[in-house]
């Protein structure tokens, strides 16, 4: 595949492309983020992309009549930008089975809990975390998995534990967890720049980087 070259849809603030673009300056993620889209005008993400001059657009829902034409049209801005890697990052929207085939096994998500928990539809944001602490998890996490036709369901790529506080609240479990997701998702991602990931069913296999010899 050569250079991963990222495709980054957001909805929100951002804060986890802002890492990966990070990781990638600092030389810890062997990428390049060539555009991001947002379904969303006021999303953050799309200011965090100006400010490292990366292209990004705002596609709003009003104007497709579908959302598989609003993913062709996606499709349309990755292409012409040759993206080869599909980052989800905070992205709320129905994702159509069409795009996800085009980009099959090349798309990741990062979730805020140990999946399978505390993991699909309306799963998302603060109600992620609140449901962990109603449960009386002892443990919370991060997963990044690759996106299939299920949601929050395709294959885990990493995952990272995060214990649950006695005196945490929603809020103060979701920081400790984003800080975990910084650092988790440049990690996924950099397995996959590597070639180092091996699908085997639903299970992902890691082999050793050349600088494992
Ligand atoms: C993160 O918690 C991520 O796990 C989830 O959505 C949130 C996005 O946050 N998928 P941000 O927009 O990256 O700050």
């Amino acid at each position: 595949m050569g250079k991963l070259k990222l495709g980054v849809l957001a909805s929100g603030r951002g804060s986890n492309f802002a890492a990966i673009l990070r990781a990638i300056e600092e030389g810890r993620l062997t990428a390049e983020a060539k555009v991001l889209v947002s379904n969303r005008e006021e999303a953050g993400a799309l200011e965090v992309a100006r400010q490292h001059h990366i292209p990004a657009y705002w596609l709003s829902s009003k104007d497709y009549d579908s959302p598989e034409a609003y993913d062709v049209a996606i499709a349309q801005l990755f292409d012409r930008e040759e993206v080869n890697f599909v980052i989800l990052a905070g992205y709320l929207r129905y994702i159509t089975p069409e795009f996800i085939n085009k980009y099959r096994n090349r798309i990741l998500n990062i979730h805020p809990a140990l999946l399978p928990s505390f993991g699909g539809k309306g799963m998302y944001g603060i109600r992620v975390h609140e449901a962990v602490l109603e449960y009386g998890c002892r443990v919370s996490g991060v997963t990044v998995h690759i996106v299939d036709e299920k949601y929050d369901a395709g294959p885990i790529v990493l995952q990272r534990c995060v214990p649950v506080l006695d005196d945490d609240t929603p809020e103060s479990l979701a920081h400790r967890v984003l800080e975990h997701e910084h650092q988790i998702y440049a990690e996924a991602i950099q397995l996959f720049a590597e070639d180092r990931i091996r699908l085997e069913g639903r299970r992902v296999r890691i082999v050793p980087g050349s600088a494992d010899y």
